[in-house]
């Protein structure tokens, strides 16, 4: 059974994203999500990260693609992305998940890693593999076009990958929590 794991940071105001970037510079926060993406427990293996296409975008040509981890770009038309290594392209879920349970590559990989936009989290909260929600919870509200989907039926569980208790970065405090689907079935 896959795990998707979201990972995601919150206004108070559910905002994501303005613009096609973050609404805030939190660089610890930033540091956080690259830490939970890329860790692994084995060496040969590397985490999938699977975004939209504007999330790709999103990122400055410099750090793209994200480093140490295997990225996934969904886009509905094709993208040409051959020019990157460790870069793949898909149209649909189906073919994310049948490259995900594809046995060769599951040597590659270990965690699954669901990382954006709004409607990316959306199918992958719906989804029967969804098992986990990394969620940033920004104590302020930001000016947002792009919001976080409702969500219900989880329970707050812990990771000792997750730093406990209220952060702080530039007068702005937020908290790292963690949700699991009630209904997830290994
Ligand atoms: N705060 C956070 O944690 C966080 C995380 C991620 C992103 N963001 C922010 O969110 C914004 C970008 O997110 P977004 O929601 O606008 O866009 P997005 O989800 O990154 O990208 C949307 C695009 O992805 C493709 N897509 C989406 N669902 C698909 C599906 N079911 N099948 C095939 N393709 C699909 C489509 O590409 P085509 O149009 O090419 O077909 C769609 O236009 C930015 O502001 C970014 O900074 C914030």
């Amino acid at each position: 059974m896959l795990k998707y794991n979201l990972i995601a940071a919150a206004s108070q105001n559910r905002g994501i994203g303005k613009n096609n970037d973050l609404p805030w510079k939190l660089k610890k926060e930033m540091e956080y999500f690259n830490r939970m993406t890329t860790v692994t427990t084995s060496d040969s293996k590397k985490n999938v990260v699977i975004m939209g296409r504007k999330t790709w975008e999103s990122f400055p040509p410099k750090y793209r693609p994200l480093p140490g981890r295997i990225n996934f770009v969904m886009s509905r038309s094709d993208l040409d992305l051959k020019q990157y290594e460790n870069v793949f392209a898909f149209k649909t879920w189906d073919e994310i998940n049948e490259k995900l349970t594809n046995k060769e590559f599951q040597k590659l990989y270990e965690k699954i890693w669901i990382a954006g936009g709004s409607n990316i989290y959306k199918d992958a909260l719906n989804s029967k593999f969804f098992y986990r929600l990394y969620l940033t919870e920004i104590n302020k509200e930001y000016d947002c076009d792009t919001f976080f989907p409702e969500f219900s039926n989880v329970k707050t569980v812990s990771d000792p990958l997750v730093p406990k208790g209220i952060q702080e970065e530039n007068g702005v405090t937020y908290e790292f929590k963690v949700y699991e689907n009630e209904f997830y079935e290994e």
